[in-house]
Formats: structure tokens, C-alpha cells, sequence
């Protein structure tokens, strides 16, 4: 059973479509990255997946209950910290968590014991008896987290985490979202790509509310055009080595950048996303007796991945 499993998910607001045919999933213990520009749909997706937006088509479960028929067993296994916390700006963070806790149907002394174990877990014991107006935004998103893990839900949904906070904080947030991901399931959005490199297990990439791509950063980076492509310095003959290289399976282009001081030719290899040439090549110049000193493979970044999933041309 997936921890979220959508299906065919829609949401018109009047007659803009803001998501359409939205079918992904979340495996029990994965930490996934929902990736898009502003305006993608992301936070649409987020709001129907925990029952704050009703869907206009389709539908979705959260840890095998449908978001449709059974609410409370939804809201009772995920965690959701919406995009802009809403925080009660009067309260003290001790009290406004254990409010929080009481809502979440918990009472009594569990009141007590799970929120002294979330404060510490999120770092907030220096601050729980600071009113939450006077918290900086990265205590603020502290406390949003805090909230979201009220209860230990199975899955936390986090809806850009790390917005607006300095690298400081996008970093200690990351921190503490690594160390939850080994207790819950994690479904996070963000538009900084460096966080999906480093934390997420899986991104899925959504653009104009339709699902591009969803894979392991590893796989979508590795089955991109530029992801074949092998660049080569030797000194010799360029039409010889020209037609050598050419004869390798995988290779779709041999192009010529240029001679550098010395003599060194520079040459691009293009090969088949996924493929990897430079031993095939580095052999070529090798059995013409030409000196190599330079190969290597293209590996594209999470960016390159997004750009071209995304451009709009
Ligand atoms: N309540 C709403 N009414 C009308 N349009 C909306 C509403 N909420 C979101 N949208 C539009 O839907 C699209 C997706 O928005 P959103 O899900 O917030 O994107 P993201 O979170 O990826 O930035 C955007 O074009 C946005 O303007
Ligand atoms: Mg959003």
C-alpha cells in the first residue's frame, strides 16, 4: 500500500484548470521531492491531498484512506505544514502546540509528554515560552513543523519548508527534515534544486498542473541528452580520430571545439542519454598511439533536468 496514491487528480478554479491528471505515488518511508516553478500547482495538489481544497476530478488516498470518504482517517495520518504557516501570533509557543495538541485530539497528560518530545525534537526549547510574535521566520517555520508533527503521522506534507529562510536556516531546516525522514514518509515542495539533490530519494516534477517527470535524481539526471556526452583532449591526426570515434555503437556526433596551445585537440562525443563512451574513446586514441590527456563525462545537474522539463518553447 502506498502512503499517497492519486488518481487522476483535477482542480479548476472556474475555468482556469490549475491541475490536471495528476497521478503520482508515495512508498512508505520515501522522502519526495515536488518540484516546479511558482504557479505550477503544487500547493493546489498539497491542499486537496490533506482536505483543505475539495478535488473538481478524480481522487487520492493517504495511507490507503480515500481524502473523499474517509477525512478523519486522512487528517489523522499526515502532518501538514501549509505554505504560510498560520501561527497565533499572541500565544506563547508552549501554549499554542499544546492548543495544537488538544485539537489534534489528544488530552491530559499525552498533551503534556508529546509536546515537551516535539519542542526538543524541532530544537524549540530555548523558545517555548516565547510569545510566537517575537520568533524569527526560521523559529516560526520551527513551530510550523512542530505542528505538522503532532501525533507522529505516518506522512508529513511540507509545503516549501525553506521559503524565506536565510542559508542558515534552509540549512538546519534541512537538517531536521533529513532526521524526520528516517521516522515518517515525506512529500515536500520546493523550487530550490540544490534541497531535492540533497535530501529527496525521489522528485517528482509537475509544470502548468501536469506531472513532467517522477523518478530517482539519478535516473532523470542520467537520462537527459547532455548525460551521453563525453568531452576528449589528445594530439594527432583529427580526421582519423574523427572517423575511429565515429565507429563506437552509442556514438550519435563527434564535434570538433578547437585546438589549444601545444597542439591538444579538444573534442565533444555525443552518445546515446545514459550511455557512457569515455572507455571505448580513451581505447580509440590509445591504439592510434595518441597522448590523451583529458576525458570526461557530462553529468547534469537536478537544474538541467528542470529546465528542460519546464521550458516553455
Ligand atoms: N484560490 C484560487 N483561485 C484562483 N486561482 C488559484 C487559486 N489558488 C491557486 N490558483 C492558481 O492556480 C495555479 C497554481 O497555484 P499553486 O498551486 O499555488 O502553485 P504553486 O504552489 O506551484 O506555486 C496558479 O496559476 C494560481 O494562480
Ligand atoms: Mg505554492
Amino acid at each position: 500500500m502506498s502512503m499517497v496514491n492519486t488518481e487522476h487528480l483535477y482542480k479548476a478554479f472556474g475555468r482556469f484548470m490549475a491541475v490536471r491528471d495528476v497521478n503520482f505515488s508515495v512508498e512508505k518511508g520515501e522522502i519526495v521531492g515536488f518540484l516546479g516553478p511558482n504557479g505550477a500547482g503544487k500547493t493546489t495538489t498539497m491542499k486537496m491531498l490533506t482536505g483543505y481544497l475539495p478535488p473538481t476530478a478524480g481522487t487520492a488516498s493517504i495511507a490507503g484512506y480515500d481524502i473523499l470518504d474517509e477525512p478523519l482517517e486522512v487528517r489523522r495520518h499526515l502532518g501538514y505544514m501549509p505554505e504560510n504557516v498560520p501561527l497565533y501570533d499572541e500565544m506563547r509557543v508552549y501554549e499554542y502546540l499544546a492548543y495544537r495538541a488538544k485539537l489534534k485530539g489528544l488530552y491530559g497528560k499525552n498533551v503534556r509528554s508529546e509536546v515537551g518530545r516535539i519542542i526538543d525534537r524541532c530544537g524549540l526549547n530555548t523558545k517555548r515560552k516565547n510569545m510566537i510574535r517575537t520568533l524569527s521566520k526560521g523559529y516560526r517555520q520551527r513551530v510550523g513543523l512542530a505542528d505538522a508533527l503532532l501525533g507522529t503521522p505516518e506522512l508529513l506534507i511540507l509545503d516549501e519548508p525553506t521559503n524565506g529562510l536565510d542559508p542558515n536556516q534552509i540549512r538546519q531546516i534541512r537538517e531536521l527534515i533529513r532526521e524526520l525522514a528516517e521516522e515518517h514518509t515525506v512529500l515536500l515542495s520546493t523550487h530550490i534544486l540544490s534541497e531535492v539533490e540533497m535530501i529527496c530519494s525521489k522528485v517528482i516534477i509537475i509544470d502548468n498542473g501536469e506531472i513532467k517527470a517522477a523518478d530517482t535524481p539519478e535516473q532523470l539526471t542520467g537520462s537527459l541528452r547532455a548525460a551521453g556526452r563525453v568531452s576528449l583532449e589528445y594530439k594527432g591526426d583529427l580526421d582519423v580520430v574523427m572517423r575511429e570515434l565515429s565507429t563506437i555503437p552509442a556514438v550519435k556526433k563527434i564535434i570538433y571545439e578547437g585546438t589549444l596551445p601545444g597542439g591538444w585537440q579538444r573534442l565533444v562525443v555525443r552518445a546515446e542519454p545514459g550511455s557512457d563512451t569515455r572507455e571505448k574513446a580513451a581505447a580509440v586514441i590509445s591504439r592510434l598511439g595518441y597522448p590523451l590527456r583529458h576525458i570526461y563525462r557530462h553529468i547534469p545537474s537536478l537544474e538541467e533536468v528542470f529546465v528542460e522539463m519546464t521550458r516553455h518553447d
